[in-house]
Order: structure tokens, then sequence, then C-alpha cells
């Protein structure tokens, strides 16, 4: 005979199939939580979804906070709640347009009337809608409102309207309503909507964008740079510590190599100073080899004058002070002690040069506080823009074929998507063009 055992018992609520599961995993879904009394069922929303190994980010209109506090979202999130368009917090100032682009899904939970109205006729006075305007991707509604509301032809147009833009749709269902009415508008329940975002999830999500503007995004930066001399450093640098040993770090000169090929392609001259890799000599640029941050730095200095200087390179920071033989155990019971000397700071040298270059582009790799620690390296070294990546253990920048950068200037931050490093180099290469076009550099 079977006896029932409470912690191997199936619970309703919790039910999420396998497939479920395995379709909604590492799935990244953006909630945008409306103001609506559904607001409570958003919270379980969240919880299947989490069940499902799906990462969920949480976007609360003002109206929605009226309903659920942002501290329930961001219990079951495990991560901050979005709720300012224009916050304080240096993190949080590119946050509509990095959270509309990070996600593979947009979904609106309740999706109110009024805010089906605001996204419809593309208002953005908060950061739920900016995202809505923002975003590249498909976005889920799932609305939530009185059934006059829903059957009023205002809101049945907009509901055309965002359909027509490739929005997609879950409910609402027929029932009881708060209001003591009986009719359709409810919310789907939890369990329907992570159907329908698994549906959706199915399919692209990515939004085209529309055929008249995708000249604008394109990246033929043709002849775009013709004329420049442009300096890239790129790879490692490798420290001796003896005649044999040396100091090296996971840069495989994969994206400044690429950007290298990009500004050729652009018409530039280009001399592309390459620390040691594995990686043929790009055609068309003069490539100088070298091995240590100080070779890297003199060669940058002999190559100027230049027009423009990116500093891709991953320059060791120390090097150890000089030792001319090979360093021997000699049954030593204690290991040798490296006297670490600081290196010269390469982009810093080229950004204070009186030979400065017109445009001075640095990266930075970062393991925490990426947007802020770049923010301080464009100031600190005196460039012109910083392409900010993380580097850390879960990222595959290093060695990997994509990469996910801001780019930081004077002016602000602008998030791109994750894309091959050749792509980002055709796009890094015509956005410095049309830099170079609106600081008149000739
Ligand atoms: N850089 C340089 N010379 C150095 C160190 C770094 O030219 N000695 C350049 C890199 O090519 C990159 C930028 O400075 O464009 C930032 O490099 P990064 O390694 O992110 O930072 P660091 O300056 O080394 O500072 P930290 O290691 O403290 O983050």
């Amino acid at each position: 005979m079977k006896t029932a055992n409470a912690n191997h018992a199936p619970r309703e609520d919790r039910v999420v199939s396998h497939v479920q599961a395995h379709n909604l995993k590492q799935k990244r879904i953006l909630l945008i939580v409306g103001g609506g009394i559904a607001a409570y069922k958003s919270l379980d929303l969240v919880r299947r979804l989490r069940e499902c190994g799906a990462g969920v980010s949480v976007v609360m209109t003002a109206a929605a906070k009226q309903f659920v506090t942002p501290l329930s979202f961001a219990s079951l999130t495990q991560s901050p709640v979005y709720d300012e368009l224009f916050s304080a917090t240096t993190e949080q100032e590119i946050s509509h347009i990095h959270l509309s682009r990070a996600a593979d899904l947009l979904v609106v939970a309740p999706a109110t009337a009024n805010l089906i109205a605001r996204a419809a006729t593309g208002l953005c006075d908060d950061l739920a809608t900016t995202v809505l305007l923002a975003t590249d991707k498909r976005t889920l509604y799932a609305p939530s409102m009185n059934l006059r509301m829903w059957a009023h032809p205002a809101t049945q147009e907009n509901i055309d309207r965002l359909k027509d833009y490739g929005a997609l749709f879950v409910g609402p269902d027929t029932g009881d309503m708060a209001c003591g009415e009986y009719g359709p508008g409810r919310m789907s329940e939890p369990a329907q909507i992570v159907s329908a975002i698994e549906a959706a999830l199915m399919h692209q999500t990515q939004l085209p964008l529309p055929q008249k503007f995708q000249s604008a995004l394109s990246c033929d930066t043709t002849r775009a740079l013709a004329g420049k001399h442009v300096v890239v450093t790129s790879g490692p640098t490798h420290e001796a510590i003896d005649p044999v040993r040396y100091i090296a770090n996971r840069s495989s000169g994969k994206q400044g190599h690429a950007i290298a090929r990009a500004a050729v392609a652009a018409g530039a001259r280009v001399t592309l100073i390459s620390g040691p890799v594995a990686l043929p000599d790009p055609e068309g640029c003069q490539t100088i080899h070298v091995l240590s941050a100080r070779d890297m730095h003199a060669a940058a200095i002999a190559a100027l004058p230049a027009d423009i200087f990116i500093g891709v390179a991953a320059v060791a920071d120390w090097r150890v002070a000089p030792v001319d033989q090979k360093i021997k155990k000699n049954g030593a019971s204690s290991a040798p002690a490296l006297t670490l000397i600081e290196n010269p700071d390469i982009l810093a040298t080229i950004a204070s040069s009186p030979q400065r270059p017109a445009l001075v582009v640095g990266f930075a790799a970062e393991t925490q506080n990426l947007l802020s620690a770049a923010r301080d390296k464009l100031i600190k070294k005196g460039c012109d823009m910083i392409v900010a990546n993380d580097v850390g253990v879960t990222s595959d920048v290093f060695g990997g074929e994509t990469n996910d950068v801001h780019i930081i200037t004077s002016a602000g931050v602008e998030s791109w998507d994750k894309m091959t490093k050749s792509a980002l180099a055709d796009r890094l290469i015509g956005l410095i063009a049309n830099q170079c076009d609106a600081m008149g550099v000739n």
C-alpha cells in the first residue's frame, strides 16, 4: 500500500512540466507590472517562471506599487525592481535601453487599459512605457480590466494596433470581476501566462526594424575613414619573470584585430600594435608585433601622429623586476618572491600626449561595477570614449566570439546587444566615423 508522502506529492501550484522547464530555462523575461488588482497574481507568475529556471527582471508602474510592493517582487526575483525612468543611481541610468534589450521577451501583466493605450500610442512618460517603446523584442500582454473598459472600441483599437506592431496577447478570461460584475476582463491565470510565454519563445522574439530605418543601422562604413590614420592596440602582453617564464592574460586579440580590419575596410591607414596572439595579421594593416607592455607603449608613441587611437589590448598592469637567469628551485623551501613594477599606461600616455589623436578610445574590462568603473576610466585616462565589457567568470569575452558592451562617453551610456566581435568592430568603426564627422576631424 502506498502512503502519501507530503514531500514527494506533486503540489498543484508547482506544476511546471519538464518540457516547460526545459523551454524556459535561462530565458530572460522582463515583466512589466501595471496597476491593477491582478498585480498580486504576477507574484505567482514570477515564482513559476523562476521554477522553470527563467531569469525575471521586474519593472513596476507607479500604480502597480499601490497594489503590490516592489519588495515582494525583489524577494522573488532576487534582484532589484526597476520603477524610475530617471534614477540617481548610476547603474540604473541606462536601464530603459538595457532592460528593454537584455530580455528575450517582455511580458506586461497585468496590462491595464491605461498601459495598453499608452503603449499603443507610443507614449513614454515612465519607465514601463519607455521600455515598451525602446525594446527590440516581442511583448506579450495579459490584459486585466473591467469588462466595459475591455469592450470599449478605444481599447479594442489599441489592441489591434499593438498586434499590428507585433505584440502578442494572452486572455483576458471571462469571470467574476473585483468590481462585482461578470464578463471578459480577468487577467489569465499565471499557469496560462507561463504557457503563452513558452509558446512565444518558440518563435523568433527579435523584432525587425521597419524597412525604411534599416539603413540607419547598417554598418556600411565603406570609405568612412578614408585619409585617416588609425592606431589600434590588440591582444595581451607578456611580462617576463625570467628568461623562460612570463605573466600573461587570457586576451585572444580577436576584438582588436577585428577593429583593425573594420578600420581598413572603412578606408583608414591602420597601424595595428599586436601583443602575442595566435591570429594572422589582418590584411591591409601595418602590424607591429610586440611582447611586453613597455614595447607596446614605445610602439604606440612611435606610431603617432594619428587621427584615432583605439586601445583594445589587455595590457599587463605590472611587470616583474628583471632577473637575468632562470630562477632555480635550488632546494629552497619557500617559493621565490616576485617584485612587481607598474607598467606605463599606454592609453593615458597617448591621451595626454602633445600629439594627441583627435579621438582616443579605450576599453574597460571589468568584473564588477562595470559602468561606474568604466566611467572612472574615461575621466582618469582622458579618453573620448570607453567600450566597457564584463569579463567576469561567467562571460566568454576573453577568447570568445561575441562581445556585449556599453559605450560610454561624456554624453552618457549606450548599451549594445550581444553581437559577434566582427559585427561590433563594424559598428564601433561606424560610430567613430560619425564622431569624427561631428568633430570636424578631416
Ligand atoms: N591600458 C593601457 N595601458 C595599461 C593598462 C591599460 O593602455 N598599462 C588600456 C587598455 O588597453 C584599455 C584601458 O586601458 O583600453 C583599460 O584597461 P583595463 O585593463 O580595463 O584597466 P586598467 O587600466 O588596467 O585598470 P584596472 O586593471 O585597475 O581595471
